[in-house]
């Protein structure tokens, strides 16, 4: 099996906007306990225990982005499908890891997260978050 990219924390990954931009740096960073973890043949307690993680922080990041994109009627029905279908997806990944405890399975979970960074918080993130810059910057508001 091909190794899970090594992908680190860069500048492209910034929105501009702090409070996301931390939330989303945390997310990445218990990816990349679960990569490790799986890389350094942990228990499968813990590789359950960081699935449930990302599940929670997953919901709590969501919710946040989500709320602030919405209270300036930028978040979208796009946007939304594919925080839906996140939840959708990582839930299912742990229904199956809890009851396989399937290695194979574990590195299929990880591999979905890394894939999950490049294409939904560089894309459909950071444009909307980037209509949120302008309007900040519209209303002379702080970030
Ligand atoms: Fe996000
Ligand atoms: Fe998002």
């Amino acid at each position: 099996m091909s190794p899970v990219p090594n992908l680190e924390w860069n500048d492209s990954l910034e929105s501009g906007i702090i409070e996301i931009d931390i939330q989303h740096r945390n997310l990445f960073n218990i990816f990349k306990i679960l990569k490790d973890s799986i890389e350094n043949g942990k228990s499968s307690l813990i590789i359950r225990y960081i699935i449930e993680e990302v599940i929670r922080y997953g919901d709590y990041h969501m919710e946040a982005e989500s709320e602030i994109l919405k209270k300036y009627n930028i978040f979208s029905e796009k946007h939304e499908k594919e925080h839906t279908e996140f939840k959708k997806k990582v839930s299912g990944f742990k229904e199956k890891y809890v009851t396989t405890k399937d290695k194979i399975l574990a590195r299929e979970i990880c591999d979905y997260l890394y894939a999950y960074v490049t294409n939904h918080i560089m894309k459909i993130d950071k444009e909307e978050l980037n209509l949120l810059k302008e309007e900040f910057k519209r209303l002379g508001k702080e970030e």
